[in-house]
């Protein structure tokens, strides 16, 4: 008689759902008459970093400013569908956006710092939710100016304006700002598309640093780029997802002639 085994053995295919943070179901949406994602289905995967690519209006930056409900703020925007962030759904779960944008942050492709001190740049998001001490302040500038590779680069003149940073300095400001209120997520939009190379690298050795902490999702322009830093890549065309999946699978091997033609090309017949 053959006994019973005592574990059951489970494929391993994918990862379980709870290794899936942000997952969408038949997410669409309508700039007024104009239907610009079509039922999307991603899944992105917790602590990691996943490339969202694809050809200039097809929905990238759409998609990821849907997650943290900033295109409520678009006249004429409707939405269709599910999103969902660690089991609830962005658009019936969070009644308080402050709460969703705080657990999902957002940096821009232009740096966007304020004109205000490099530490009052740091503390803006935090401050606008509690009353911190002084001892409180330094420690979170510190740690968050430490934690984008920023510190020893400004320690000595954190009272100066933000805006005479370089632009590269002024982007990693900006993700210290959104880090400093403790998001789970941080979606990034072509964040190294407007600094000079060398600090464009400087972004992707952070955000290889940052993914042992956080789920990153990141739109960029730059198949280099997503072959060097990418877990995931989810391939968007024409508002729609052609491909998502494994970057080494999706760059040798992807399941469609328009994701192999894109990635090695950046081009796209849709
Ligand atoms: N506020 C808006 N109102 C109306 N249409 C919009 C708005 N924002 C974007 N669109 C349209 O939605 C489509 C998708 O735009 P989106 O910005 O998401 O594309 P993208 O893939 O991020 O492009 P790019 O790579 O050029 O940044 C485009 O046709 C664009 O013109
Ligand atoms: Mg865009």
């Amino acid at each position: 008689m053959t006994p019973t085994p005592l574990l059951k053995v489970v494929p391993v295919s994918e990862p379980e759902f709870a290794e899936w943070s942000v997952h969408s179901e038949d997410f669409n949406v309508w700039y007024r008459d104009a239907h610009i994602l079509n039922d999307i289905n991603v899944r992105f995967p917790a602590k990691g970093i996943t490339c969202i690519v694809g050809p200039s209006g097809s929905g990238k930056s759409t998609l990821i400013r849907s997650i943290n409900r900033i295109n409520d703020e678009v006249p004429g925007f409707l939405s269709r569908g599910s999103i969902s962030f660690n089991g609830k759904d962005v658009y019936t779960d969070y009644k308080d956006l402050t709460i969703l944008r705080t657990e999902i942050g957002m940096v821009f492709q232009k740096p966007c710092v304020f004109p205000k001190s490099i530490s009052e740049n740091v503390l803006f998001g935090v401050a606008k939710t509690r009353k911190l001490s002084r001892a409180e302040r330094l420690i979170l500038v510190e740690e968050n100016l430490r934690a984008v590779s920023l510190w020893k680069e400004v320690s000595y003149r954190l009272d100066d304006s933000a805006t005479s940073l370089s632009l590269g300095q002024q982007q990693r400001l900006c993700i210290a700002r959104t880090l400093a209120v403790k998001p789970k997520i941080l979606l990034l939009d072509e964040p190294t598309a407007s600094v000079d190379p060398v600090s464009g690298r400087a972004i992707e050795e952070l955000l290889l640093k940052l993914k042992k902490d956080y789920t990153i999702l990141l739109v960029t322009h730059d198949l280099q780029q997503t072959k060097r830093i990418a877990d995931h890549i989810v391939f968007l065309c024409d508002g729609e997802v052609i491909e998502q999946g494994d970057k080494a699978k999706m760059v040798t091997n992807p399941e469609h002639q328009k994701t192999k033609t894109y990635l090695s090309d950046s081009f796209c017949e849709c």
